[in-house]
């Protein structure tokens, strides 16, 4: 418990104004330029196509769409992973799964969560004076020391982990209700009962859940309230920030009250997409009306549509894997395929990112992190080495040099988790390995090995249909190539200091606010925003 309460105390310290930050700010701040704040928007599983921007068919996103006039869209921008936790992990550490361990999801029950010897985003942020925030769903560890308070973060609210990954009153689409049994009853979720006994959805703020199960339907507005005080408390404090919010649109559950409030009386998904869009204008206009022209904006996904939940799923745009269509399966999230890791990406920075510029430069989630540590004028961790570059050149400076080469990890959809399987090398793209995940239809597209590789020409093929032919002076001057740098990078891997995430399971790991009631349900007052700081 000793070290619990010394964590706490240094969480709360880190407000107390001029304490943490003295030799930082209060000496050394005012002589020179004021850091840039930055607020970095994670969607889940939003597809490439659900940016209207990006996909004229879709009609739902007016504020993004605003926000890409106003800065700059990637059109070729990638996640690291095509499923949450790895996807997450990368972005938080500029490295791949295989470097920071973290390969695939955590479970409810996990003991652990992203490796406590990889420094975070938020960590090295904090080193250098910054107030952080996060907002949203976490997904890296919730037991113990892996809590985003420990992970770097002065301020958290929101879901341990995916909001179908536990019941809620208010469900929505694609999620069981969770009336609590009576005490001693069970089993749960059976389908003969209409009770649940597992632990329910918990909201938290800080360390504390202040409501269990969470309900979901006003997550959105609470999101868009914290976000907003964070910004203006921490702009208030004379420190810079960094505030990463993980948005909960567009997984499923889709809640009910989108539909109500959409005068159209739109498809459930449609209205989930324009309450994301209104969240993230709520946000926008908060860092606008408070920080403009200091506050670097940062909108992307974490990984591509999950098929598997038909028309609740988004849109790959044109991104279709037809390779992979006719072998069964889905070729978006959990797969190498295009639709499983490109996605929106969106810089919104008055001033200093020029306004209604599309950018085909190659970049990844991965480079958020050196890109942010470079402009916060700190350093990057010692002792490993990162995946991702510097983007300010291509944000800036109008460079559309971008990587050379992107290596998209295995998912879940083919073989060993986090495995590097695909290579993107230029306009190409190598598949050693390829599967589908499950699909709408119920398919799944097994793993199958291709050596030599399958080699698709993307500029040619965005939809991945038909491999070059390997006897084509094409293929043969791509394989060596392709070769090169996957056995580069798996040298370099060799070599690194690589972190192994702890993925056991125990009953005693899950977040329970109230172990005396079914489910865990409780409800407590909300905490104040910065603990320690007074009001
Ligand atoms: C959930 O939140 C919505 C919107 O804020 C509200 O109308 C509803 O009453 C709440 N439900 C519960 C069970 O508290
Ligand atoms: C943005 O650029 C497009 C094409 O480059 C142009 O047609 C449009 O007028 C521009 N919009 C604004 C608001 O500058
Ligand atoms: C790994 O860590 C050790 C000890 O911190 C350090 O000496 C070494 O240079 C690191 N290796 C790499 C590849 O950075
Ligand atoms: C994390 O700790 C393990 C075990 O001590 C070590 O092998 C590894 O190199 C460390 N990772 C980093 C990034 O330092």
């Amino acid at each position: 418990m000793a070290w619990l309460f010394l964590k706490v105390l240094l969480v709360g310290v880190s407000f107390l104004g001029c304490l943490y930050p003295l030799v930082d700010f209060c000496f050394n701040g005012e002589t020179r330029a004021p850091k840039p704040n930055f607020v970095i928007i994670l969607a889940d599983d939003m597809g490439w196509g659900d940016l209207g921007a990006n996909w004229a068919e879709t009609k739902d996103t007016a504020n993004l769409d605003q926000m890409a006039a106003e800065g700059m869209r990637f059109v070729d921008f990638h996640a690291a992973a095509s499923t949450c936790s790895p996807s997450r992990a990368a972005l938080l550490t500029g490295r791949l799964g295989l470097r920071n361990g973290v390969t695939h999801n955590f479970a409810v029950t996990s003991v652990g969560g992203l490796p406590l010897n990889e420094t975070t985003l938020a960590e090295v942020l904090q080193q250098a004076g910054y107030v952080t925030g996060m907002i949203g769903k976490w997904h890296l560890g919730h037991h113990s020391s892996y809590h985003p308070n420990f992970r770097g973060f002065d301020y958290y609210f929101g879901i341990p982990y995916s909001h179908d990954m536990g019941c809620t009153d208010s469900p929505g689409y694609d999620l069981p209700p969770c009336p609590a049994c009576p005490r001693g009853e069970g089993p749960s979720r059976s389908p003969d009962r209409d009770c649940y006994t597992d632990v329910a959805l918990p909201l938290y703020e800080n360390l504390r859940i202040v409501e269990q199960p969470v309900n979901l339907s006003g997550l959105a507005h609470r999101y868009a309230e914290k976000a907003t005080q964070f910004i203006q408390r921490a702009s208030a404090s004379g420190r810079p920030f960094l505030l990463y919010v993980g948005l909960a649109h567009m997984h499923v559950p889709l809640t009910r009250t989108q539909l109500s409030a959409d005068p159209q009386g739109r498809a459930p998904y449609a209205a989930g997409l324009r309450e994301m869009d209104g969240l993230v204008g709520q946000i926008k206009d908060g860092a606008d009306r408070t920080a403009k022209g200091n506050t670097f904006l940062w909108f992307t996904g974490d990984n591509g549509p999950w098929a598997q939940k038909c028309e609740l799923a988004g849109s790959v745009g044109p991104f279709t894997g037809s390779w992979q269509v006719p072998r069964g399966g889905s070729p978006a999230k959990q797969t190498t395929w295009e639709g499983g890791h490109r996605v929106p990406a969106v810089a919104y920075w008055p001033g200093r990112v020029p306004g209604n510029v599309t950018s085909a430069a190659l970049l990844s989630v991965l480079d958020i992190f050196p890109t942010v540590v470079a402009l916060a004028g700190a350093s990057l961790p010692r002792g490993r080495h990162f995946d991702g570059l510097d983007a300010s050149d291509v944000l800036f400076g109008g460079s559309q040099t971008g990587h050379r080469v992107l290596f998209h990890p295995n998912s879940g959809a083919a073989g060993e988790y986090g495995a590097l399987q695909t290579v993107r090398l230029e306009r190409y793209k190598a598949f050693y390995v390829t599967g589908g995940a499950r699909a709408c239809d119920g398919s799944v597209g097994p793993a199958r090995s291709h050596e030599p590789p399958l080699i698709f020409n993307l500029e040619d093929d965005v939809t991945e249909a038909v491999p070059l032919d390997t006897g084509s002076a094409e293929y043969q001057r791509v394989l060596p190539q392709v070769r090169e740098v996957l056995a580069n990078v798996l040298h370099d891997i060799a070599g690194d200091n690589v972190s192994r995430a702890d993925y056991t399971q125990d009953p005693a790991a899950a977040p329970c606010c109230d172990p005396h009631q079914t489910a865990c349900r409780c409800q407590t007052a909300s905490q104040p925003m910065f603990p320690g700081a007074g009001a």
